[in-house]
């Protein structure tokens, strides 16, 4: 891929997150995901790509756009796989709470893992702890893993964690390890981010979240050479079938880095809608103009840049404010 698209897709992050931010502590979550996903719709028809939707808002009979198979960009080449969540973190922007992000990700048209919207268990860390952790081993052992490779104490690790009543007993073994332990609403893909940048004061990702926001946040943990590993989790036999469909015939397989994302090539950008450990949120400065905090980065050469960019909303081709 071409290194200008890590800047064509970073575009792409910033108008979602200007279009969501605008509903912040509204409480109205649907609102704000229609806003962010048409935003970046428009944005998508901009981007010299033929991208194909692997992760997306849903099947095409449940989504309007950004639906899974959908085409995007304005050109035949390259062909790509793009992986979307125009808002990670649904809940947290309605009640105005930390780290919502616009989130894409892209890469050689069949190289993403074509993640149904499933559960999925995940293990994560930064590139100091990348090859140290397992996650069929005891929870124990990989902290004391985390803590070696990073040369802490076991006491001085922080494990971030979803908080539900499904991780009962994995916040305690975290505890029983002598861990510590940072509880999230939600928000499992800047975890993940979070575990790759020391600043953000969290080693370690542990729990159950979302399959495709799992995807996404491999494409980020690749780009900084990090770890993440998987196991998809289906509930019934329907998601069974799927995983069934989608030529995945043993579902308790541990997915690798090459399972999640193959290659070496992959584009992921954030944008911080809300505040967050590592992006701030929009800011609205008045005067029609906003200011956008993002992240994006290349797997190739493992560049990370910060952007931070200021919007005249008023003379923007594609508007983020429009229809939801
Ligand atoms: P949404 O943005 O779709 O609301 O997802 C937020 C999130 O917290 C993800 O980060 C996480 O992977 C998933 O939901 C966890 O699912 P659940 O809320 O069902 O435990």
């Amino acid at each position: 891929m071409e290194r200008e698209l890590a800047l064509e897709i970073v575009r792409v992050t910033e108008m979602a997150a200007l279009a969501s931010a605008r509903w912040m502590g509204t409480g109205r979550k649907m609102e704000a995901d229609g806003a962010a996903t048409s935003a970046m719709r428009a944005m998508f028809d901009t981007v010299q790509m033929r991208g194909t939707v692997v992760i997306g808002e849903g099947e095409m009979d449940e989504a309007p756009m950004l639906y899974i198979g959908e085409q995007l960009g304005c050109a035949q080449t390259p062909e790509l796989d793009v992986a979307v969540d125009p808002l990670e973190g649904t809940n947290i922007l309605a009640k105005g709470l930390w780290n919502a992000m616009a989130v894409v990700a892209v890469a050689p048209r069949g190289t993403l893992l074509h993640a149904p919207d499933m559960y999925m268990q995940k293990i994560a860390v930064g590139p100091r702890a990348k090859g140290q952790i397992d996650l069929d081993a005891p929870v124990a052992d990989n902290l004391r893993a985390v803590a070696r490779a990073q040369g802490k104490d076991i006491g001085d690790v922080v494990a971030v964690i979803l908080d539900r009543p499904r991780h009962r007993k994995l916040i305690q073994d975290v505890r029983e390890a002598g861990a510590r332990i940072k509880l999230i609403s939600d928000g499992d893909v800047a975890a993940a981010l979070n575990t790759a940048f020391p600043d953000t004061g969290v080693d370690i990702l542990f729990g159950t979240g979302g399959a495709p926001e799992g995807v996404l946040a491999a494409c980020a943990l690749k780009c900084l050479g990090g770890e993440m590993q998987a196991r998809l989790v289906p509930e019934d036999e329907a998601q069974l079938r799927r995983l069934q469909r989608m030529g995945i015939s043993d579902a308790s397989r541990v997915l690798t880095m090459q399972d999640l994302v193959r290659g070496d090539d992959a584009i992921f950008a954030a944008t911080g809608v809300t505040d967050g450990e590592l992006l701030r949120g929009v800011r609205f400065l008045g005067n029609g103009r906003a200011r956008t905090h993002s992240l994006v980065m290349r797997a190739q050469t493992g560049t990370v840049r910060l952007v931070e960019a200021i919007h005249d909303l008023n003379r923007k081709p594609v508007q983020a404010g429009q229809a939801v």
